[in-house]
């Protein structure tokens, strides 16, 4: 399997702190902001992995990350995002890389204090279709929200008003190579961007997506009220099951 880093746009919910630079380089206590999801991969058993980035200073990304020496990574591959098109638009240039095997895609601001590997070894024995990982959230209404019939995701709606669960669609999701066939049919949404959930829909309508619940604490760092809290929670209990203030 391989693994996809999402870490473009212009986040503009944090300005002016992203007026010059990249939302996914500002600090999560004592790492930039991407360290945490290539970390969540490469604590997955994922090594081969491409980073999305886009908007500003796209360059710094290759001086802070290299060739992954890090995260004891040989390579990393890099693609850039022109414009600001949404994950979906993002997810598209990879379609190459990807080269028909089972991808990991997480966005660049998303910290989790577990490990995915149980999920990831349940996606490859499920072998094609999706999986998702849900988390309990108390405002399920910033997210995507899905609605459960039992076990069953019948539909997942963006940032609903309404929302029919308190669970938030986490940001790390696997895919087949079909994901690129959906995104090539996607029109934009209100906010003028591809949505991830019209492409986690579709393989909903097929009856192809699983999910389960990712354990430990997760949290985006996308605006100010996150970014402090996913800091806090770094500092409080470590992330990636690793001692982060031990780096
Ligand atoms: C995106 C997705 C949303 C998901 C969230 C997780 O939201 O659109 O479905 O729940 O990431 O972080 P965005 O951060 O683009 O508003």
């Amino acid at each position: 399997m391989k693994g996809v880093v999402l870490a473009g746009g212009l986040g503009t919910r944090l300005y002016p702190l992203t007026k010059i630079t990249n939302k996914h380089l500002l600090p999560v206590y004592n790492k930039p902001m991407i360290y945490y999801p290539i970390q969540t991969l490469v604590n997955a058993g994922i090594e081969e992995i491409m980073i999305v980035t886009g908007g500003n200073s796209a360059g710094d990304f290759l001086r802070l990350l290299g060739n992954g020496k890090d995260f004891g990574l040989k390579h990393l591959n890099y693609t850039y995002q022109e414009g600001e098109g949404g994950i979906a638009d993002a997810l598209r240039l990879v379609e190459h890389f990807a080269d028909d095997d089972l991808i990991c895609v997480i966005l660049g601001d998303n910290i989790i204090e577990g490990n995915i590997i149980k999920a990831k070894q349940d996606y490859e024995q499920q072998g094609k279709g999706a999986k998702i990982l849900l988390k309990k959230v108390p405002d399920p209404e910033r997210f995507g929200v899905p609605e459960l019939d039992g076990e069953r995701i019948v539909r997942i709606e963006e940032k609903p008003k309404k929302p029919k669960s308190d669970y938030a669609v986490t940001g790390i999701y696997f895919y087949d190579s079909r994901v690129f066939d959906i995104i090539k049919t996607l029109k934009p949404s209100d906010r003028g961007e591809l949505e991830i959930t019209d492409v986690n829909n579709r393989y909903i309508e097929w009856g192809e997506m699983t999910w389960s619940e990712l354990e430990g604490w997760w949290t985006d760092a996308g605006t100010f009220d996150s970014l402090l809290r996913a800091s806090n929670l770094v500092a409080k209990t470590g992330a990636n099951n690793l001692d982060m203030k031990a780096g």
